[in-house]
């Protein structure tokens, strides 16, 4: 009973400093009690001391300094970098067997670096993710912070870059020093938006300035850190620029089976896509990014909720979406795939506007193919 008083004690004395914004307090607080509880709950107490060891150490700005000192632009004060300490995702990512085992291998590297230390080696330091928007570049460096359990420190180049370009080279270089005293997964994303700003000739001084000062950083990056960065356009960044990562990884848009994967994640029903839905929405769905079916999924969810009816009720109108306004052979290849992922004909023809009658024929000549030469 006296242990459930005394956490409760710390519990609220925590959330205190929290709201207070007092991370060095909370440091120090945590410390004390972690020696409190190797007593009283050994297993907590082991708990707390773990935690303490992934904190900021002495040397670094989060300790010395505070939050407070993450480096903000000279004159708008505005923060440089995004800090999110305890990275937490939404859901469970969906990777492609390629991308799930160079990530799962940087993760392994990292947790087991003292097996690779004595053997001479060290650790990746540096990946860069490339691919088009929204298919989980980002979603990747909080992902890998998360399985390490490091913060995310996030620079967003288009952000600093839209801000005087003369300063760029600078706020870029104390965002590194801070970030090297950190240990984090650093993450300079929309890498691009340095290849993208070439407007005069005074500008691509300054920007040739900053490819060495970020080469350079790639280059040296502390042992045991971790720097990542992402960039949807590979092709504007110099080959040298990315050739400097150690790990290169592809995202790519998702294929039809990982399409109805992030139907079932984003939808959140099983009941709702009994049947042949999860099959003929992934067919109007492919082609697209996570995002943009994470978005139209959801949308269609709050409309559900708010007129009322079961969401799968309106699947139908969101395939209608897709292919209202299609030529006629592209609503005829999609009718064959509804009819294929299991819709009834008579859906397919209400869907796509396609007989029953051509329905039928195309599915012939689908099945065989050489008898209608
Ligand atoms: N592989 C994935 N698995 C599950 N959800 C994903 C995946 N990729 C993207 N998403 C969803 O889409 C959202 C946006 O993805 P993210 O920000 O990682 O895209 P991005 O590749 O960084 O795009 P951009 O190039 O525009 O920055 C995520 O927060 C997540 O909800
Ligand atoms: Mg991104």
């Amino acid at each position: 009973m006296d242990e459930a008083k005394e956490q409760g004690k710390d519990l609220v004395q925590l959330a205190r400093l929290a709201l207070a914004g007092r991370p060095q307090d909370i440091q120090t607080y945590v410390t004390r009690i972690s020696r409190k509880y190797q007593k009283l709950s050994p297993e907590l107490g082991e708990q707390l001391k773990e935690l303490m060891k992934l904190a900021p150490t002495r040397q670094s700005p989060l300790r010395s300094e505070g939050v407070a000192t993450i480096p903000v632009d000279r004159d708008s004060r505005l923060q440089l970098l995004r800090h999110e300490p305890g990275a937490r995702l939404e859901h469970e990512p969906i990777w492609t067997a390629t991308v799930a085992e160079q990530l799962g291998q940087i993760v392994s590297e990292h947790l087991r670096s003292d097996e690779l230390l004595a053997k001479g080696l060290a650790p990746t330091r540096t990946a860069i993710f490339t691919g088009p928007p929204g298919v989980g570049k980002t979603l990747a460096a909080r992902w890998l912070a998360a399985q390490l359990d490091r913060p995310l420190l996030t620079l967003d180049l288009s952000a600093v870059m839209s801000s005087f370009l003369g300063r760029t080279g600078t706020n870029v270089r104390h965002v590194l020093d801070y970030a090297k005293g950190v240990t984090c997964v650093l993450l300079l994303d929309e890498l691009d938006a340095i290849a993208k700003r070439r407007d005069d000739a005074q500008e691509v001084g300054e920007l040739k300035r900053l490819v060495t000062v970020l080469l350079q950083e790639v280059d040296d990056w502390p042992e045991g850190g971790l720097l990542v960065s992402a960039s949807n356009h590979p092709e504007l960044l110099d080959p040298a620029v990315w050739r400097r990562f150690e790990m290169q990884i592809e995202f790519e848009l998702p294929e039809k089976d990982a399409v109805q994967q992030a139907i079932q994640l984003f939808v959140d029903d099983a009941a709702a896509l009994n049947g042949s839905w999860s099959a003929a929405l992934a067919e109007v769905l492919c082609g697209q990014s996570f995002s943009d079916i994470e978005r139209e999924l959801k949308s269609l969810r709050r409309q559900a909720v708010l007129s009322k009816c079961p969401l799968a009720d309106l699947f139908p109108r969101l395939i209608r979406q897709h292919i209202d306004g299609q030529p006629k052979t592209a609503r005829k290849d999609i009718a064959l795939r509804l009819a294929e992922a299991g819709l009834s004909q008579r859906s397919v023809h209400e869907l796509t506007g396609i007989s029953r009658d051509t329905l039928r024929k195309l599915n012939q000549a689908d099945e065989h193919p050489l008898e209608q030469n």
